[in-house]
């Protein structure tokens, strides 16, 4: 699905920025542009990115620039 519509960025293309060492807001920004416009993607953009940090490392809620999901 896409996540940020003015990139085209999609949860795909955020999983592989996590794959490849990606783990804040921040650095999605500026790897892939998210939320650098209009901005109406950051909060999904951060539900996905914890998501996809999650299923890299299930054991470990130490994520910058986020709290874990309510347990
Ligand atoms: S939808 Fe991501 S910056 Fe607009």
């Amino acid at each position: 699905m896409y996540v940020c519509v003015c990139n085209a960025v999609t949860d795909r293309d955020i999983g592989s920025a996590v794959a490849e060492g990606c783990c804040s807001l921040r650095e999605l920004r500026d790897q892939l542009g998210v939320g650098n416009r209009c901005g109406r993607c950051t909060g999904c953009a951060r539900d996905v990115l914890h998501q996809s940090l999650h299923a890299r490392a299930p054991h470990s809620l130490t994520v910058v620039g986020l709290t874990p999901a309510a347990a």
